[in-house]
């Protein structure tokens, strides 16, 4: 495929040598179209070498090649890493004055944006808007990760891993659909932890992939995302807004405030159904004769409790439409009687269910008693399903539906849960 990786001018430069070694050792023919700035950290030479292709920044070099036009007509992808405030609100406002912004104008591909910034450039309204403006048009513009900036600072405002990057580039190639353009999705990753002492903890052997690759697909698919991560040690996929947490109650408190707004929350996280009654904030010595037992008590049921959260804020809605009806009918003004057009709560509730035995059985009566709309059940054990790479499952739709999953990689059986997701919408 033709790749033209546009480079600002951004001291993240210096990464995107990283994704154009992606591009190439896969494969594909990628052109660097750098900004002059971009040159000031990454010099020509550079990209020539690593890209074996000529490297120009002006439109005035090589005209007979018309080069303006050519470079984005014939783009598979562009991808511009880093994009800078300055390159976006020049790509928004459809200026152009050199080779990269032209390119922009020209290409009729996909267009993945990877900004760079300090947090107050990203977080500044004049951004904000041109960001919304790109992503109206149909680009993809990948949200910074946070973390460690240029200097001392820290926020959101970091290049995401290229490794990340190149992942969802390779997803858009691959013409993931944009069907979660404009929606903001929550997944729960991972498994709780439930300390007993400040050195041991219950937890379970959940690796936190499958809920990485929903994360990473719904970043290709259009979403915001936003990913609680209960002790999860993976990368971070690029665009998600990444939320570590440890404990059941953490967790808990992280999903319901993230899915005050959300449209799709996705429980894959393994959740502790018990912790110990008790934390003892002293490691528990070795005591001569038996062990003292360890008392459990229940962790509350998140995939239940977004459930009835639901069913309640809609009986309220009715109530209040109700309200509003009557109030007309009596021909009174209706103050406040408005129904907010965005549900109070999200209109896709999907969890996970890991079954040892029964597994379809189990996992009917699971989505029942959760008050889901859609549960993907799979069945663990020793070599299943946990930390590999791949997974099958079969999704249960309230609505009496079903879907096989093959098995396949977790960003297949991802892909698969999306699908179903937008058929609620
Ligand atoms: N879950 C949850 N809160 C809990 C336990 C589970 O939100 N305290 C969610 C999980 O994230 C998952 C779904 O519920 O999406 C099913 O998890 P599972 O452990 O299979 O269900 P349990 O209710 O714990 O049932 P079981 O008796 O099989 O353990």
């Amino acid at each position: 495929m033709k790749i033209v990786l546009g480079v600002s001018g951004g001291i993240a430069a210096y990464k995107a040598c990283e994704l154009l070694r992606l591009f190439t050792e896969s494969g594909h023919e990628v052109r660097v179209v750098p900004t002059r700035d971009a040159l000031r950290f990454v010099g020509e030479p550079t990209w020539a070498a690593l890209s074996g292709q000529p490297v120009t920044t002006e439109v005035w070099e090589n005209v007979h090649e018309v080069p303006h036009v050519r470079i984005g007509q014939g783009a598979d992808l562009v991808i511009v890493a880093p994009a800078t405030a300055d390159l976006m609100a020049k790509a928004a406002q459809g200026l152009t004055g050199d080779l990269l912004t032209t390119t922009l104008l020209t290409a009729r591909c996909p267009v993945v944006f990877a900004p760079a910034m300090h947090t107050e450039m990203w977080d500044h309204p004049a951004t904000r808007a041109n960001v919304a403006t790109l992503r109206e048009r149909g680009a993809i513009v990948i949200d910074p990760a946070s973390g460690r900036l240029t200097g001392a600072d820290t926020g959101p405002g970091r290049l995401p891993d290229p490794a990340e990057i190149f992942e969802v580039c390779l997803r858009v190639l691959r013409g993931a659909p944009r069907d979660l353009a404009g929606r903001k999705v929550v997944v729960s990753a991972g498994g709780t932890r439930e300390a007993i002492d400040p050195v041991r903890f219950i937890g379970n052997r959940s690796s936190g992939l499958q809920g990485y690759a929903l994360a990473r697909t719904a970043v290709a698919r259009g979403a915001e995302v936003t990913l609680v991560a209960a002790n999860v040690s993976l990368p971070d996929p690029a665009g998600a807004k990444v939320v570590r947490v440890e404990s059941t109650a953490e967790l808990r408190e992280a999903v319901l405030s993230a899915s005050a707004d959300a449209d799709v929350v996705v429980m894959a996280a393994a959740v502790a159904d018990f912790r110990p009654a008790e934390r003892h904030t002293s490691k528990i010595k070795k005591t001569p004769g038996e062990p003292s037992p360890i008392n459990l008590t229940k962790n509350p049921d998140i995939l239940a409790e977004l459930g009835e959260r639901r069913t309640a804020a809609q009986a309220g809605l009715r109530a209040q439409s109700e309200t509003a009806a009557d109030d007309k009918t009596q021909g009174e003004t209706v103050a406040g009687g408005a129904v907010p057009e965005r549900p109070p709560y999200p209109a896709v509730i999907a969890g996970f269910a890991a079954e040892t035995d029964d597994v379809l059985a189990n996992g009917a009566a699971k989505l029942a008693r959760k008050g889901c709309d859609l549960l993907v059940v799979n069945q663990v054990g020793e070599h299943l399903a946990f930390g590999t790479a791949d997974n099958a499952a079969t999704i249960l739709r309230a609505d009496g539906g079903r879907a096989e999953i093959a098995r396949g990689p977790k960003d297949d059986v991802a892909d698969a849960v999306w699908d179903q997701v937008v058929t609620y919408f």
